[in-house]
């Protein structure tokens, strides 16, 4: 059983509903099945923003959004690896990307970015859940702080590893790209990606020159508004999805919420009474992924005796690799099988 940061654990009856015959990408049962998809996002995440998918890891939709969020200047706000990431997207599509960097561990806050939204700031870009620190930070807060200093400058949120998993308040946060992927909290394979798209975006990205073509949200959206993708996607996997949010719907989104909470408590209160703790910061703890603070244990000896029990968790990650190791509690996966999980962990300490 996959306890990992993704790809995660992925349910017998989600595989299963993968394996329908396959259909042509331009067919009429192809644009039922993509609209009932993005119908069923706006409803669990409650939002009427354009939802865009797009075959390829969510890096792709990150990729996206600054190249056509901004035609020179950026502002990239980072707390942990994929926070660099986001920043080495900006200057790899040839942006001039300014940084504020944020302690590892630490959330990042509205007092961090005082008086670094300019006015020639066309995107401001962070992670909301940090999967190498298990950091949440508050988007809302930071989305509100970027607007008092410049209305006009877009926002752009990695969500990969909090939407699905704990409320990420698409409503309040008004950012205009919001990206996530299928292998986290969706509990489903690799190999989409989706976008929540505002319409300040879209406008942005019609003054904005070089956004390729797999990457131009213009060619996406106008496909989009008829049910299309721009490519061929992974039509199996979008059955999957369209079940997920079935799944969803039928357990409830604050129950679904409500069970990641459950699922994080258990491991944080484990890891304070037998180990170390856990890394991030009080009060911005992820519900989805647990950092923990190795202490002395050797990891790799511990995850070979709890792989040969059959579980699977995950290294640590950057520039914390050696100090802490990760378990992923998302998607599908429950407080009964994080108990089994974590009585499994105990019988290794305890030999
Ligand atoms: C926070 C975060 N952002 C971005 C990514 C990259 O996502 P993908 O591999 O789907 O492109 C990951 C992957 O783990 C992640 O955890």
């Amino acid at each position: 059983m996959l306890y990992t940061v993704g790809p995660v654990h992925v349910e017998p009856d989600t595989l299963q509903s993968m394996t329908k015959p396959m259909i042509t990408h331009r067919s009429k049962e192809y644009k039922e099945l993509h609209g009932n998809i993005v119908e069923k996002i706006r409803k669990v995440l409650n939002t009427d923003m354009d939802v865009f998918l797009v075959g390829g890891s969510a890096t792709i939709m990150l990729e996206a959004g600054i190249r056509n969020g901004a035609a020179s200047k950026t502002l990239g706000i980072t707390n942990g690896s994929f926070g660099n990431r986001s920043i080495e997207l900006g200057e790899l599509n040839g942006k001039t990307v300014e940084k504020v960097q944020v302690p590892w561990g630490e959330a990042m806050k509205p007092e961090h970015i005082a008086g670094k939204v300019g006015k020639d700031t066309e995107m401001v870009h962070w992670v909301s859940n940090e999967s190498s620190t298990g950091v949440f930070s508050d988007s809302v807060a930071l989305a509100k702080e970027v607007r008092a200093q410049n209305p006009d400058a877009l926002i752009q949120v990695d969500a990969v590893t909090s939407a699905f998993a704990m409320d990420i308040k698409v409503k309040d946060m008004d950012a205009d790209s919001i990206v996530f992927g299928t292998q986290k909290a969706l509990a489903l394979p690799p190999g989409l990606a989706i976008m929540l798209c505002s319409e300040r975006l879209l406008e942005k990205a019609k003054t904005v020159s070089n956004r390729g073509f797999y990457t131009d949200l213009l060619k996406i959206k106008k496909q989009s508004d008829v049910n299309y993708a721009l490519t061929t996607p992974p039509v199996s996997l979008m059955y999957g999805l369209d079940y997920q949010l079935d799944r969803i719907l039928k357990e409830g989104v604050s129950n679904r919420y409500d069970r990641h909470q459950q699922m994080a408590d258990l491991v944080r209160n484990w890891a304070d009474e037998k180990l170390a703790g856990v890394f991030p910061e009080q009060g911005y703890r992820s519900n989805s992924i647990g950092v923990l603070n190795r202490g002395d244990l050797d990891f790799d000896a511990f995850h070979s005796k709890l792989k040969s029990k059959g579980y699977e968790i995950s290294n640590g990650y950057g520039d914390v690799k050696e100090k802490t190791f990760r378990i992923g509690h998302m998607g599908d996966t429950t407080p009964a099988g994080i108990k089994q999980l974590l009585s499994a962990m105990d019988e290794i300490m305890e030999e």
